[in-house]
């Protein structure tokens, strides 16, 4: 054999390792809506930067007469690309190969670009598309789910780990993207159950379809397990290019700079409107965020779940920021169980990751009622509580309007370590709202009153005019400053150019015990 032999020899193993499960299967994925592993890498890739490990890897099992049926790379495509030239670590799991389902050699291929990734501090995108546990390998591949599960817990904080759920993903196997950092879904051809509509159906009697059970509409909005959803395979890619555009390589590093030509001092007149003057009337605050970012752009994660608050990524000065922000369109923008839990997240990633914390804020207060306190909202919104104030990031808040109640404390006040703490005019700090302290401090009054209507509006308007501002809170330095709206966007860049060599530590400590 010379070298022409050798090399035909390589290419036709090549060209065997990618022609994955076959044409007939590789049709049906695209029949399904579905592109195909590697067809998935290159459109999330820049354009030939995929770099191929362990093709040639195979399962080593013997059972079920699959010493006989071995497609070389077993059904997971991994290596490592770029995206905007940044290193990234990728595996796809190929579904056209024995479904996708996850054998011991397939896990050690994924546990390799994991190790890889760890130790070169680079992130790592999983696509999702798979039948779970190979059953012909029993214990052997759950062994393998164990060994990747440990590995998404310690770079838990270290890089940034995404997922997307690109087909089936079910039963324990879900607990791998339910680790990483966030959940990206395809509408219609992905689903993520523990237990799926026929074993319910048993258990429980209750019918549910796969896709109204784990799809990615449900996951988006109902059960907050997913962060993103996407119309098809090509949006979900190109999302998770974006993501990363906003994130750092590792813990170490900071986020990656995008210059922008949007004047840095660029005042805005049309914030001085946003917030109506009567608390009670709502307004999107999209519409002041949106006003004060670079180039009005606002990447908003986690859209469709807990509405009530929003969370995302803009740019401040070419400098990536996570925006929290509580939403008075929706619910009054009160806090909730699932509000608490996805600002509490987002606000631990953007730490994590040193992205700073920019948080407007409007919050009546926690949501009141049964539903909330038998479902936790204690041990929940103290979570959010814990995250804002365990952070040591830059942080600078911005009340716009109400800042009521533990509310006000929660929502990265001075009290928890915010750095630089803003109010408009339009701020009211106080216990509660005027409504509630005047039916507390006056009661008895109001049972005597000749025109209890009356006298109550008359308290209440006293009450709103001594206390609900953000003058009080600014003379005790609460607030450092009462700002005009229209210069959000400077005072934000100033102070985050203040803040930008901010060293802040927590004790030294094995870990804290945020209230799970
Ligand atoms: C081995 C599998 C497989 C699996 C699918 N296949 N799942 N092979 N192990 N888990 C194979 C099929 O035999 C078939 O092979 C090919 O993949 C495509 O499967 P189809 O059933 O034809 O596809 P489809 O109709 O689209 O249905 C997809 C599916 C279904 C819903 C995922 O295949 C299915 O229910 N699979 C079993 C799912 C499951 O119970 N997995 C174990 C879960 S427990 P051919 O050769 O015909 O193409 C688990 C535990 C993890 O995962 C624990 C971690 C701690």
């Amino acid at each position: 054999m010379d070298i022409s032999d050798k090399l035909r020899e390589l290419d036709r193993l090549n060209r065997r390792a990618e022609a994955g499960g076959g044409p007939d299967r590789l049709k049906r994925q695209h029949d399904a809506g579905k592109l195909a592993a590697r067809e998935r890498i290159r459109v999330l890739l820049d354009e030939g930067s995929f770099e191929e490990l362990d093709r040639f890897v195979e399962h080593r099992c013997i059972d079920f007469n699959m010493a006989d049926q071995k497609i070389p790379g077993d059904g997971v495509v991994t290596g490592y690309g770029r995206i905007d030239g940044r290193l990234v670590y990728v595996f796809a799991q190929d579904f056209t190969v024995f479904g996708g389902s996850l054998s011991e050699s397939y896990a050690e291929k994924i546990c390799k670009i994991m190790d890889l990734a760890m130790k070169m501090g680079a992130p790592v995108v999983g696509l999702n598309d798979s039948g779970g546990a190979r059953i012909q390998e029993g214990v052997v591949s759950l062994a393998g789910y164990a060994d990747i599960f440990l590995r998404n817990t310690i770079a838990s904080g270290v890089i940034p780990q995404i997922s997307a759920i690109m087909g089936p993903c079910a039963g324990g196997a879900v607990y791998s993207p339910a680790i990483t950092d966030f959940i990206l879904m395809v509408k219609d051809t992905s689903y993520m159950f523990v237990t799926g509509p026929d074993v319910i159906k048993t258990v429980t009697h209750e019918e549910v379809t796969m896709n109204d059970l784990g799809g990615a509409v449900t996951h988006n909005s109902t059960s907050g397990v997913a962060h993103f959803a996407a119309a098809d395979d090509r949006e979900c890619l190109a999302t998770i290019r974006e993501l990363l555009s906003f994130l750092p390589a590792n813990n170490m590093e900071d986020p990656p700079v995008k210059p922008s030509n949007d004047p840095w001092d660029r005042s805005d007149s049309r914030l001085n409107t946003v917030v109506p003057t009567d608390p009670n009337q709502p307004y999107d605050i999209r519409d002041v965020i949106k006003p004060v970012v670079d180039d009005h752009y606002f990447f908003e994660v986690h859209k469709h779940y807990a509405k009530n608050i929003v969370v995302g990524f803009s740019r401040l000065d070419g400098h990536p920021v996570g925006i929290v922000a509580n939403q008075p369109a929706f619910l009054a923008g009160t806090l909730d169980i699932a509000a608490s839990l996805k600002g509490a997240r987002f606000v631990r990633f953007c730490d994590a990751f040193n992205i700073p914390l920019i948080t407007f804020e409007d919050v009546p207060g926690f949501l009141p009622g049964t539903a909330q306190e038998f479902g936790g909202i204690i041990k929940h919104g103290a979570k959010l509580l814990y995250a804002f104030a365990e952070a040591t990031v830059p942080k600078i808040t911005i009340i716009t309007r109400k800042a009521y109640g533990g509310a006000y404390c929660v929502m990265s006040s001075k009290h928890i370590r915010t750095d630089l703490n803003y109010a408009y005019p339009t701020a009211e700090i106080a216990v509660m709202g005027p409504e509630g302290a005047v039916n507390i401090l006056y009661r008895a009054d109001l049972k005597g009153a000749e025109d209890p209507d009356a006298f109550r509006a008359r308290k209440v308007e006293e009450f709103r005019d001594k206390f609900a501002s953000p003058y009080i809170a600014a003379r005790r330095g609460y607030i450092d400053e009462v700002i005009e709206p229209s210069t959000t966007r400077r005072k934000l860049i100033v102070g985050l150019r203040m803040l930008g060599n901010k060293r802040d530590v927590n004790p030294a400590r094995k870990h804290g015990n945020i209230p799970l």
